[in-house]
């Protein structure tokens, strides 16, 4: 099938790499002409496991073509996604400019039938002002007999097992009462959709919102969790054996219930604002969604709170070594990152950072380069190297090369034997077996 993805961000050029796999001609238009002659010579401006291998195949092959010219794309389409994103505005609201904006384009360059397909994360109603403004697009260029079959196909993958995710969705969701779009997006999943019914199909409002529940319940699960190990901070209680405890009980699952230093990401923290913005607009009072956000956000201060608590207030001169800046493993996207959030808090306490990640390291340079200017930040060749003259040890990112350290390399080196686990992956006996202090997120101190 002959396909183009509009926006070549981690859900189009997935998206668009996977597909090129199953055999379509996919080509990815992006306004950002620094991006596609990247793209053209195989390089990947995301880590994403698996990635790299698929895009520079399918683009040798022809399969996969980047390119700037709309024109172009919607020329060779049968079924066009819009895949572009849609980040926070100021007041939580999801910037729709570039959905919109591709729009558009497509009615501007469109010759004939077109299907086109939103899978950007997009509030509800939104699919059906795109298709508004085409339709006027249309009649203003005296184009009014051409159809433009709309649908909403939202995109579950997440973040470092993207192309696996893609591969194997749990549901491929359609939403949409146009047959000819329905039927199309049919025959382009079948082959994701081979050993059990995984689509579902819907009305295109209902698709939208189907985005914004998953993401909000996963982030208001992980939110509980949270609150519970705070509970269990103050009791005595160990937040790790009440996940096993609850996560056993199938209605409730061992799923996103991980205590830990706060969601972050491009998704949940967007998502979230996003719903409660569209609520607000309908006079309609999301509460659970409220205080998932606001606890979320206090969530992000809990581990700083710890360490001035054994610290007191001096900080001052003190160097922390930092292990993990990444929102979570097997990616380099530090967006709304809970690394970056205590790096900053510990800088405005007088306190400096060595940072070991095993990928996300440029991504950090980037973020953070006045703190690397003014030497607050120094960037570790090896998580060894990070300890080297440290006070402590902090837990930011539970990546697999963090899991099993040289426990008597860590007390060693470090001046105080102390690590502040922000994501639990250590036992508290184990580390204190090895006479280092341990403070982790609702753990029982050993
Ligand atoms: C998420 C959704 O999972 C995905 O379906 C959607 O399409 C995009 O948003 P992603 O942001 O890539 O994916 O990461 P995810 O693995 O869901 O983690 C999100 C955040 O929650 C991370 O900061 C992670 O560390 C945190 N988390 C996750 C916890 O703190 N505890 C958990 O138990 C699980």
């Amino acid at each position: 099938m002959r396909v183009t993805i509009f926006g070549t961000g981690y859900v189009g050029l997935v998206h668009a790499a996977v597909l090129a796999e199953t055999g379509n001609e996919v080509v990815c238009v992006d306004t950002n002409e620094h991006k596609i002659n990247r793209l053209t010579n195989g390089d990947i401006p995301i880590y994403e496991p698996g990635l790299q291998p698929l895009v520079q195949a399918h683009s040798l092959s022809r399969k996969l073509i980047f390119t700037t010219d709309a024109a172009y794309g919607v020329e060779h389409a049968e079924l066009i996604f819009i895949a572009v994103g849609t980040p926070s505005g100021e007041d939580g609201s999801a910037d729709l400019s570039h959905v919109m904006a591709v729009g558009r384009s497509i009615a501007t360059h469109m010759t004939s039938d077109k299907i086109v397909v939103v899978k950007s994360t997009v509030p509800v109603g939104t699919c059906d002002g795109v298709y508004a403004t085409m339709r006027e697009i249309l009649v203003q260029r005296g184009l009014d007999e051409l159809d433009v079959h709309m649908a909403s196909n939202p995109e579950f993958l997440k973040e470092g097992s993207a192309i696996l995710d893609s591969m194997k969705p749990d549901r491929i969701i359609i939403g949409t009462d146009n047959r000819e779009a329905e039927n199309k997006l049919r025959e382009l999943y079948a082959p994701f959709n081979r050993n059990h019914e995984k689509i579902i199909t819907m009305d295109m409002r209902s698709s939208e919102l189907t985005k914004y529940a998953a993401n909000c319940l996963l982030a208001t699960k992980i939110t509980f969790m949270n609150e519970v190990a705070g509970i269990a901070d103050r009791l005595g209680a160990d937040i790790e054996s009440v996940r096993r405890g609850i996560g056993s009980d199938p209605r409730i699952g061992y799923h996103f219930i991980y205590a830990g230093m706060g969601y972050g990401g491009s998704c949940f923290p967007k998502d979230i604002r996003a719903l409660i913005h569209t609520s607000i607009e309908h006079s309609y009072h999301a509460g659970i969604l409220e205080a998932v956000e606001s606890r979320n956000s206090a969530q992000k201060r809990v581990l700083f709170e710890k360490i001035k608590k054994h610290f007191g207030d001096r900080l001052h001169g003190r160097i922390f070594a930092v292990w993990g800046l990444a929102f979570k493993p097997n990616t380099d996207d530090m967006r709304e990152a809970p690394a970056s959030e205590i790096m900053t808090m510990l800088w405005q306490a007088g306190a400096k950072i060595q940072a070991f990640d095993p990928v996300a390291m440029p991504e950090c340079k980037r973020l953070h380069a006045e703190h690397l200017a003014s030497r607050d930040l120094l960037l570790s060749d090896s998580k060894e190297d990070a300890l080297d003259g440290s006070d402590a040890l902090i837990i930011c990112t539970e990546w697999k090369a963090f899991l099993s350290p040289d426990f008597d390399l860590i007390k060693g080196t470090l001046k105080e034997k102390i690590i502040f686990d922000g994501r639990n992956i250590y036992d508290p006996v184990v580390v204190k077996r090895y006479g280092i202090e341990y403070v982790g997120i609702g753990r029982r101190s050993a």
